[in-house]
């Protein structure tokens, strides 16, 4: 009798596995994809001049809607972590791999005194750091200034990078107001 009961233990399984091999065959064979034999890319890659539009990367989200949420406290722990190797952050702070970063947001580029700054950013220096410049660097600095001397691979996260920009901008004694 317990062997019988056992036998049943282990025939439960079993049985439910063939069942399920069983339904993904008959799935199988009900949906059986259709290969073409030309496929969708190639069809669209017919008229060249479409091409180019195509592969173009997507455009950068703005970062203004998400500033009125973003969150200082978070953006402070993000820029420890991933700036104060290179940046300081406090009124009159040292430059050091990078420049000092008080008071950056509205400021014109490449402002602190005696930093080596490249040309590209040296090139900027009538035009101030605006919220979706930041934006764009902070995303990508070699591509949003090609020649940066920034070597930082940049922050993805479009919240991580209105976090970070809230807290760089909240170092000043009247911060810009916000977009
Ligand atoms: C590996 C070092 C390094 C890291 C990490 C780094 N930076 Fe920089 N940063 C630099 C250097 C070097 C420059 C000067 C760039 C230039 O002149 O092209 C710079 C420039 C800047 C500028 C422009 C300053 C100005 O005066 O024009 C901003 C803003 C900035 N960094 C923000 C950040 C933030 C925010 C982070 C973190 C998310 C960060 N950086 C991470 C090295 C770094």
């Amino acid at each position: 009798m317990a062997d019988l009961e056992l036998n049943k233990l282990f025939a439960a399984p079993l049985v439910a596995g063939v069942a399920f091999m069983g339904a993904g065959l008959i799935g199988e064979l009900l949906v059986h994809p259709h290969k073409p034999a030309t496929s969708a890319i190639q069809i669209g890659e017919a008229p060249r001049a479409a091409a180019p539009a195509a592969a173009a990367p997507a455009a950068l989200e703005p970062i203004g809607p998400l500033m009125a949420a973003a969150n200082v406290e978070s953006g402070r722990a993000l820029a420890q972590r991933n700036c104060a190797a290179c940046h300081s952050f406090n009124d009159g702070g040292r430059s050091g791999v990078g420049p000092n970063l008080y008071g950056i947001v509205g400021k014109n580029h490449a402002q602190a005194a005696g930093f080596n700054y490249s040309a590209a950013n040296r090139a900027l220096a009538e035009k101030p750091w605006g919220y979706e410049e930041l934006n764009a660097f902070l995303h990508a600095p070699a591509r949003a200034m090609p020649g940066t001397r920034m070597a930082f691979a940049g922050l993805a996260n479009n919240q991580q990078r209105a976090d970070v920009i809230a807290y760089l901008r909240s170092l000043a004694a009247s911060p810009v107001p916000l977009p």
